[in-house]
């Protein structure tokens, strides 16, 4: 089992360059099963769950090459519509093509994701608004088997609570759907509006008409495309607040600010120095860190996948902060490690209150999911001596290159077996 040695303190200084963003790879990956063009994506970050998207696109007739700096994808008419428990139990991502097998298939056979540590992960939201555009379920032995006999006819559709797959899921669907579709109450992650970029010059007809509203018109031919995905606001995110926790002076590059301007604003209110340019963001953590109350919402509030990141920066607030985790029900599992290490954080339903001043102490750790994963390492890089992290492969569904990236900027960390 591999594990990441981190000596710290550290105080990391010097550049780090944003990778591709794994969760708008994720369903740009899938969204290409509509299409019979050959499509070549640019700037997916090599982490464990695009292999597996890749794996299951594969798995259902995609040819796809890889020549290391671009995808190519060509897909064959006669396309598989099963997608197996054994690829989607590990990337719960796998459920976004239900949406694009049924808009060109009319049928699909897919395995449900399945719960994770941080929650049971449903996809009712997904199911209830396909069956809207004329496609009919049943779930047999964990897989959802569905058809749209009559093919998908358009529809209007309200989310009754904003989820970032099936609004997703739901767009790449009614991108070859008869006639109109409107999707309302949408969720507006940066990353979805990176699929409808996609989509778009891909010869789909999408235009949002209201900050949570999209309109998709069917279209029937669809166009060769090259596209590069954006950057990873997640990845960047992180990287500020490693900065800002080791009072270090880090430049991050290739990331537009103004996708990551709430996360910006709070670390301003903490007190690190920030200056922000076109493509860069520069930050300088400062001694005194000062507490501040968060929860997390739906883009453009504060992310629930930076909440486990900012919980260890508040440890080394002036005073006791309040974190409230809104979006999942079981995110806190990083809480019991950082108290190993010293951390006085208690949690209260999905409200955790962090006792500031702490002093962290290296400790062997184990990561439970992908963001806890993160936490601990920089946990691990403002405590003192040597942490072990146990099941690192939590880490690597979504880091690109993170020992090189952190040890670049004078991280002491190494990868063991
Ligand atoms: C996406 O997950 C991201 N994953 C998650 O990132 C991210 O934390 C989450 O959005 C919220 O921003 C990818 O993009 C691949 P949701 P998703 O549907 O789509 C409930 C990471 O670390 N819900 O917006 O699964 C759900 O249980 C990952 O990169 C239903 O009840 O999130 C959750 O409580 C972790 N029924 C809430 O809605 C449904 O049908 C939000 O989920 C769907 C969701």
């Amino acid at each position: 089992m591999k594990k990441l040695e981190v000596f710290g303190a550290a105080k990391l200084k010097g550049q780090i360059r944003i990778s591709g963003s794994k969760n708008a790879s994720l369903p740009i990956l899938a969204a290409t099963l509509l299409s019979n063009k050959k499509i070549s994506l640019a700037n997916l970050p090599r982490v464990k769950d695009i292999e597996t998207m890749i794996l299951l696109l594969k798995s259902l007739g995609s040819i796809i090459e890889d020549n290391k700096k671009e995808l190519i994808i060509k897909n064959t008419k006669q396309a598989k519509t099963f997608a197996a428990y054994s690829l989607v139990k590990t990337m719960r991502a796998g459920i976004l093509v239900l949406g694009p097998l049924l808009a060109k298939f009319g049928k699909a056979k897919v395995s449900l994701p399945g719960g994770c540590a941080i929650g049971t992960r449903p996809v009712d939201i997904h199911l209830q608004a396909l069956s809207k555009l004329g496609v009919k379920y049943k779930i047999i032995q964990g897989y959802v088997h569905a058809n749209a006999p009559k093919g998908l006819i358009g529809a209007n559709i309200k989310f009754p609570k904003v989820s970032v797959g099936a609004t997703e899921n739901l767009i790449i669907a009614a991108c070859l759907a008869k006639g109109k579709t409107t999707l309302s109450n949408c969720a507006i992650e940066p990353e979805i509006k990176d699929l409808v970029n996609f989509l778009i010059n891909m010869g789909c007809n999408i235009k949002w008409t209201a900050k949570r509203t999209v309109r998709i018109e069917g279209v029937n031919n669809l166009k060769e495309l090259d596209y590069s995905v954006m950057p990873d606001r997640i990845e960047a995110g992180t990287y500020l607040i490693a900065a800002a926790l080791t009072e270090g002076n880090l430049k991050i590059t290739g990331i537009d600010p103004k996708i990551i301007s709430t996360e910006i604003n709070i670390l301003k209110k903490v007190g690190s120095k920030i200056t922000l340019r076109k493509n860069e963001i520069l930050i300088q953590g400062s001694k005194k860190i000062k507490n501040i109350n968060i929860k997390t919402s739906p883009y453009p509030g504060f992310p629930t996948d930076l909440q486990a990141q900012m919980m260890v920066l508040l440890c080394k607030a002036n005073k006791r902060s309040h974190i409230k985790e809104e979006i999942f029900e079981n995110r806190f599992m990083h809480v019991a490690e950082l108290n190993r290490m010293g951390a006085k954080i208690s949690i209260n339903g999905n409200q955790a209150s962090i006792e500031g001043n702490i002093k962290f102490e290296a400790a062997e750790l184990m990561a439970t999911d992908l963001r806890a994963s993160v936490s601990l390492i920089l946990a691990a890089l403002a405590a003192k001596g040597k942490s072990v992290i146990n099941r690192i492969y939590h880490l690597d569904r979504g880091y690109e290159d993170i020992e090189k990236k952190l040890k670049k900027v004078g991280a002491k960390i190494k990868r063991i077996n």
